[in-house]
């Protein structure tokens, strides 16, 4: 069974049908890309999954739980996490202290825990070495005592990969990640997701429009068209279907 399950998803602004009837099955440990023309609803289906905005009608199963009607907080909490598409790190803290605060689970910020400093030693042992393996995988091992806001702006997205795997996330939605980004690094990006989906299991939703470059990093492509899922499969076949290339003409 997916991971994520979306059934007959509806929002509507005004008058203005904006998703209308979306379905998705998402399997656990692949790269889903959910691509389509300007206006068509991607970014407010990300906000409808992540609990940012409540959908006007269907559903949301996110590993087997209800999440329909959950905020950002209970969403997040359940392992489904979203990264921002204008990164938000803390940014006078060092990519290494932004890890550490994205732990979930420091029980020296406990307030009934915090006495206990044995107790929160471990854990912090813990957090500083799952940091850093996972600054190894996202390739800011460099620069782990580099203020943030002196981090490039790929650097700033790898960042905010690495803060959603330190919150434990089971599955990492992203709204066009490497908007703004040269191509090398956005390579680099998308070659880093791809290893972290393969290696931690993570299951990916990614948003995207520079398709010459994130196509070949997904394993299934959704293609939206109007609020409505027009193509669904394999890249290969979803950029030739004939309303998806009708879709972005007049882009
Ligand atoms: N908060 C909002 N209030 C009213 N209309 C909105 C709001 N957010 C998005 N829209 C409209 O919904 C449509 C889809 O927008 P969006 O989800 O941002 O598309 P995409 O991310 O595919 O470019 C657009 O017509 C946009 O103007
Ligand atoms: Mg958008």
């Amino acid at each position: 069974m997916g991971i994520l399950l979306i059934s007959d998803i509806r929002k509507h602004f005004g008058g203005h049908t904006v998703l209308d009837g979306i379905d998705m099955e998402i399997e656990e440990g692949k790269i889903y890309q959910l691509i389509g023309p300007n206006g068509s609803g991607k970014t407010t289906l990300i906000n409808v999954i992540s609990g940012m905005l409540k959908p006007d009608g269907g559903k949301i199963v996110f590993d087997g739980q209800d999440i329909t009607t959950k905020g950002l907080y209970d969403t997040f909490n359940t392992g489904l996490v979203r990264t921002w598409q204008i990164p938000q790190p803390f940014r006078t803290l060092t990519t290494l202290e932004n890890f550490v605060i994205s732990s979930g689970d420091n029980s020296g910020e406990s307030f009934l825990l915090a006495p206990l400093k044995s107790k929160w030693k471990d854990d912090e042992k813990k957090i500083t070495d799952d940091a850093l393996e996972i600054m190894e995988m996202v390739g800011l091992i460099k620069q782990k005592d580099t203020v943030s806001q002196n981090l490039s702006g790929g650097q700033q997205k790898l960042l905010e990969l690495g803060r959603a795997m330190m919150s434990s996330a089971k599955m990492i939605l992203m709204d066009e990640p490497i908007a703004g980004v040269n191509p090398t690094l956005a390579h680099e990006i998308f070659d880093k997701i791809s290893k972290i989906c393969k290696k931690q299991k993570i299951t990916f939703l990614i948003v995207e429009h520079r398709l010459d470059i994130a196509l070949q990093y997904a394993d299934y492509i959704f293609a939206m068209n109007q609020g409505k899922i027009i193509a669904q499969g394999n890249p290969n076949d979803v950029i030739k279907h004939p309303e998806v290339v009708e879709s972005y003409l007049g882009e």
